[in-house]
């Protein structure tokens, strides 16, 4: 469970007043990478066009073109900020004031940061306290209140311990959805599994009367999918609900005036689901939600089954919930000589901070838990059979490439975990091995996705 960023904040300070100074400067290294990557991802959607363009050019010099923003090293932020000019783009495109920020020497602060994390030194009082003073400013600078704020999206700043446990009920996930990669593997996996969307929601809305539905999806992030499913003219309104402000930023800025599309910022754990449709109701003076759509979200979520309960209260009385999701479970290949592909999803799913990759199987129960009764279900199988070269390397992409990526993460913040740099030794060497597998013709490789959909009468 995380720290309040206030008690986090306390308890630095306390550990200083009481002469430990090491501890506390990694945690305020911490909190300052932590904070610019943030602050990189939710502002770049802000910036004007040509600084956008400036500060994107210098992400790809630096990661050489395969590294990007969550694989940079420190050192390398510091870089992305200082030679893109990104802290006076924000400036000017937020009119907010760099402050005492501009006096930081990030240089030095980089140098102290990998001696501390590397065990090379000690740090003394004046460090601790200079390092204490950078958090407050950036954190003043940037508006920052909440470390949830910090890290919503992003890998706990202390990582847990390592579990095996990845429960639906309990931590959220440490889901980093504006990463580009990600969000390229997110459409691609949308463009894939349209058909068998549209299929369902003929199925979720067999019965559902003659009139243009009332849609929200739940979890919408850039809008591709809500817009890809929803265009028909058989929905009337749609609000998608999602908790990136960015994301909800990219999905609005293609609307067109008088759009039946809206997209919101709102947590759906924190009451922000009834607000946000009691508003949206309000404003197109409509009475009640005839479909509430959610793909691959509700396993992102500490309770999904509270959040389904309260889908129970805003759906009208012919009101319909449709969910779909994915198991690692699923997913087998032949002939998988080494066994990578069990061996990388038991990885995977040994790895904190990922959400909970055997989803697909809970649906059913989640919606009968939540009350609902009359559940249906569907599913959808993909394979390798037929398919060309590239779609077998997409298929990959979409399903495996990424699963180094947690672990590397982690394995950036935590350098003196030895296991977990074996873990991701294995995990990268077997990924390699495994994308072979795929262009290969003769290899068969499946995977399912799992719908469930439930009538409130
Ligand atoms: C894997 S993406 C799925 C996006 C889209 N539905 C799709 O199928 O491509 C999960 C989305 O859920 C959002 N999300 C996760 N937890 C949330 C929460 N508590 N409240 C609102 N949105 C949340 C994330 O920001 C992210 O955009």
């Amino acid at each position: 469970m995380n720290q309040t960023l206030e008690s986090r904040i306390d308890f630095i300070r306390a550990q200083i007043k009481s002469g430990e100074y090491t501890s506390p400067s990694r945690e305020c290294t911490v909190i300052i990478e932590t904070s610019f990557r943030e602050l990189y991802r939710r502002s770049i959607g802000l910036l004007t066009g040509p600084d956008r363009i400036k500060v994107n050019q210098t992400e790809i010099q630096i990661g050489g073109g395969t590294k990007t923003l969550d694989d940079f090293t420190m050192g390398q932020l510091v870089a992305l900020y200082r030679n893109s000019g990104f802290l006076k783009s924000w400036s000017t495109a937020t009119g907010n004031e760099l402050r005492g920020i501009t006096m930081i020497n990030l240089d030095e602060m980089v140098r102290l940061r990998n001696s501390l994390h590397h065990g090379l030194q000690e740090a003394t009082r004046n460090e601790a306290e200079l390092l204490f003073q950078c958090v407050q400013s950036i954190l003043e600078t940037f508006g920052i209140l909440s470390l949830e704020a910090v890290t919503a999206d992003a890998p706990p700043l202390v990582p847990p311990a390592k579990s095996r446990e990845k429960s639906s009920v309990g931590e959220a996930s440490a889901y980093l959805p504006n990463r580009a990669p990600e969000v390229n593997r997110l459409h691609l996996q949308a463009r894939n599994i349209e058909p068998f969307d549209i299929a369902l929601l003929a199925a979720a809305t067999k019965d559902s009367g003659s009139g243009p539905l009332v849609v929200v999806d739940l979890g919408s992030a850039d809008g591709y999918v809500t817009k890809s499913r929803f265009a028909a003219d058989t929905y009337s309104h749609v609000l998608g609900i999602d908790r990136n402000p960015q994301m909800v930023h990219e999905a609005n800025a293609s609307l067109q005036p008088g759009s039946k599309f809206t997209f919101v910022h709102a947590d759906l754990e924190d009451g922000g689901l009834e607000t946000a449709i009691e508003t949206f109701l309000a404003e197109n003076n409509l009475h009640s939600v005839d479909l509430i759509f959610s793909a691959l979200t509700l396993h992102h979520l500490a309770n999904p089954i509270k959040l389904l309960r309260a889908c129970r209260y805003v759906l009208g009385d012919a009101g319909v919930v449709v969910l779909r999701g994915s198991d690692d479970g699923s997913k087998i290949a032949w002939p998988d000589l080494e066994n990578n592909v069990a061996r990388i999803i038991e990885l995977t799913l040994g790895s904190s901070g990922v959400s909970d990759r055997l989803n697909g199987r809970k649906l059913y129960t989640q919606l009968y838990r939540a009350g609902f009764r009359s559940i249906d279900t569907m599913h959808d199988v993909q394979d390798t059979a037929g398919r060309s070269p590239r779609e077998r390397g997409l298929m990959f992409q979409d399903s495996f490439a990424y699963r180094a990526d947690y672990m590397a993460r982690r394995a950036e913040n935590e350098p003196g975990n030895v296991q977990l740099a074996r873990d991701l030794a294995e995990m990268r060497e077997r990924l390699d091995e495994l994308e072979f597998d795929f262009e290969a013709e003769s290899f068969y490789y499946s995977e399912m996705a799992y719908a469930a959909f439930a009538r409130i009468s």
